[in-house]
């Protein structure tokens, strides 16, 4: 059974036009890693812009969270999965929205009624409680003890902070015999199946609410755990998504698998994620950082999980692995298929890489493990485990673990940090010849793209904010909104101000403050991110105040000269710079 292929057929005979999946690296959100919902390459549109294939739209969407990433080795949570959605924006609601997904697990799915189950939003002291959903749902058929209402905390729907937003009603599936007449929410039986959002509400970043122009519907249902449903079984690594890919698994190690491999499970989601991820169009690779960080982590993962099953460290298991992934969905996403070399090249130089160290890194490890105290690894040890070895520390934080012993994470994290401060101090000359120095380049962006925001408000409008950005170590691109083409004069102007400042070798500085806090003292946010209760703040002299993960260079007059090299339109209302620090 193919899934995507029912469903979008399904929606398409209901009036949709099926969109193509969006990157998995969000092309102009600098904040959040990777996409994590269907919803969310669609804001602009649920916020009210128009979309070009209309009002009614349905797709599959690659989606990685990392949230889960504890729990990958058990039998239903993967990093990488795929959502299915359909959109109503400002067209159908409530009615249509709950009929069509009855109507497609019950006579596409040919799921039976008795086995279904659903929760309404419970309203709040200013949201009434959604009456409206509770009878639709009971007109199909569903009965009164099949519906739970629940409060925001479970059918209130947002991605992160602020944004569209809205009650939702969730659909669940029985799982098991004896199907019990009343449902019970919290019985894991139950499992949710397909989320239903009505988004008529937009969250500010300061928490007041307001009504959206329009009336939107937003759902979601995840592929992998509806596949596992359909096809009878609990575990989804025993699907045919998987099969293939178990497969390879097993002929790999020589071993079977027979369900409780945490392993080869480990192996396979990770490896599937790395494939995802190296295809992307923003060409990831592995590094030290972002999404770089996550795929050197998630694929030095799954080589220690190889080397726990014995698989032939020196063969290509994990190119061979990945071609099987490659297959699976070559003909779904065109990145696949146009990035398969690069892909089996990004993996196998981090395979070559990691193989160097990893048999002396685990002997180092041992030695760690008999000289320990207090049960707890100290962070000289994990930091040279990193440092030397190549350990990123989750792995260290996991091999502890599995012996019962905790990692001091704090203590590293502030060696970590003090080496970083040495690098930069390094790449600045001070150290000639001394330490090597990660990400130089890509710091003094960093630290560029809040002087171009900065002067952005100066030359073309105060009201002018960060809609994206991207950094290589060779250029920055930086997307703002503005409704015309920038002239030749407002460009040399903001070049102008821009170098003034790193004339003046302004001292960037950062504190650390309640978020609330940081957005009173006006303090610059892009408002999709779901930022933490505490934040960063880095400033700049006085001329920039942005909340930003860092990291940044210790003052502008180590940046350069600054140069745009491009000025153009990047979507409606949102123009891109390209620029250099020469
Ligand atoms: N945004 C909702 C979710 O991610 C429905 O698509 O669950």
């Amino acid at each position: 059974m193919n899934l995507k292929k029912l469903f979008i057929d399904y929606f398409v005979s209901k009036g949709h036009v099926e969109i193509p999946s969006a990157p998995l690296i969000p092309e102009n959100d600098p904040s959040v890693l990777f996409n994590t919902a269907g919803m969310q390459p669609l804001i602009p549109y649920l916020m009210g812009k128009e979309h070009p294939e209309g009002k009614r739209l349905c797709d599959y969407q690659k989606c990685v969270r990392l949230t889960d990433l504890d729990s990958i080795g058990d039998k239903t949570h993967h990093t990488f999965f795929e959502m299915l959605g359909n959109w109503s924006l400002g067209d159908y609601f409530k009615k249509e929205s709950i009929e069509y997904s009855y109507e497609f697990l019950t006579k596409v799915l040919k799921i039976p009624v008795e086995r279904l189950a659903v929760t309404v939003f419970a309203g709040t002291d200013k949201i009434p409680r959604d009456e409206v959903s509770a009878s639709i749902w009971k007109n199909l058929g569903i009965k009164e003890e099949r519906i739970a209402y629940l409060g925001v905390e479970d059918n209130f729907w947002i991605a992160g902070e602020s944004g569209p937003c809205g009650g939702d009603t969730e659909i669940f599936y029985y799982r098991g015999d004896n199907i019990p007449e009343k449902f019970d929410p919290k019985d894991d039986h139950w499992v949710e199946i397909w989320n239903n959002v009505f988004m008529e509400y937009n969250k500010d970043a300061s928490g007041n609410i307001t009504e959206l122009p329009k009336k939107n519907v937003d759902t979601g249902m995840g592929l992998e755990r509806v596949v596992a449903i359909l096809e009878g079984v609990t575990d989804n690594y025993a699907t045919s998504i998987w099969k293939n890919i178990i497969a390879k698994i097993e002929e790999l190690s020589h071993k079977p698998y027979k369900g409780n491999e945490t392993s080869m499970r480990i192996i396979a989601d990770h490896i599937r994620t790395s494939v995802f991820i190296s295809a992307d169009y923003a060409g990831i690779v592995p590094s030290n950082t972002d999404q770089g960080y996550i795929l050197r982590r998630l694929i030095r993962r799954a080589i220690r999980h190889a080397k726990k099953l014995e698989i032939d460290m020196e063969s290509s298991w994990l190119e061979e692995t990945a071609k099987v992934v490659i297959q699976e969905y070559i003909n779904y996403y065109p990145e696949i298929k146009d990035n398969q070399t690069h892909i089996l090249e990004v993996l196998k130089e981090e395979r070559i890489k990691f193989n160097h160290t990893l048999e002396k890194g685990l002997k180092e490890f041992s030695k760690v493990l008999a000289h320990i105290k207090n049960s707890t690894i100290d962070a000289e040890s994990a930091f040279r485990l990193y440092d030397t070895y190549g350990f990123p520390i989750e792995l260290t934080e996991e091999m502890a673990e599995e012996k019962g012993l905790t990692v001091d994470t704090a203590g590293f994290k502030e060696k970590f940090k003090a080496h970083q401060e040495l690098s930069r101090t390094a790449s600045a000359g001070k150290f000639k010849g001394g330490l090597a120095s990660t990400g130089e380049k890509e710091t003094m962006y960093h630290t560029a793209t809040h002087l171009l925001n900065a002067a952005l408000k100066i030359v073309v409008d105060k009201n002018v904010h960060q809609k994206g950005s991207n950094i290589t170590s060779e250029r920055m691109r930086f997307d703002f909104s503005c409704d015309h083409k920038l002239s030749d004069e407002e460009k040399h102007k903001v070049e102008e101000i821009v170098n003034n400042w790193i004339k003046e070798d302004l001292p960037v500085t950062m504190s650390t403050m309640p978020k609330e806090e940081a957005l009173k003292s006006g303090a610059e946010a892009m408002f999709i991110e779901k930022y933490a209760d505490i934040v960063n703040v880095y400033s700049i002299g006085n001329v920039s105040k942005e909340i930003c993960g860092g990291p940044h260079v210790t003052n502008t007059g180590k940046l350069g000269k600054f140069r745009i090299i491009k000025e153009e339109a990047s979507s409606a209302g949102v123009r891109r710079i390209k620029a250099i620090l020469e």
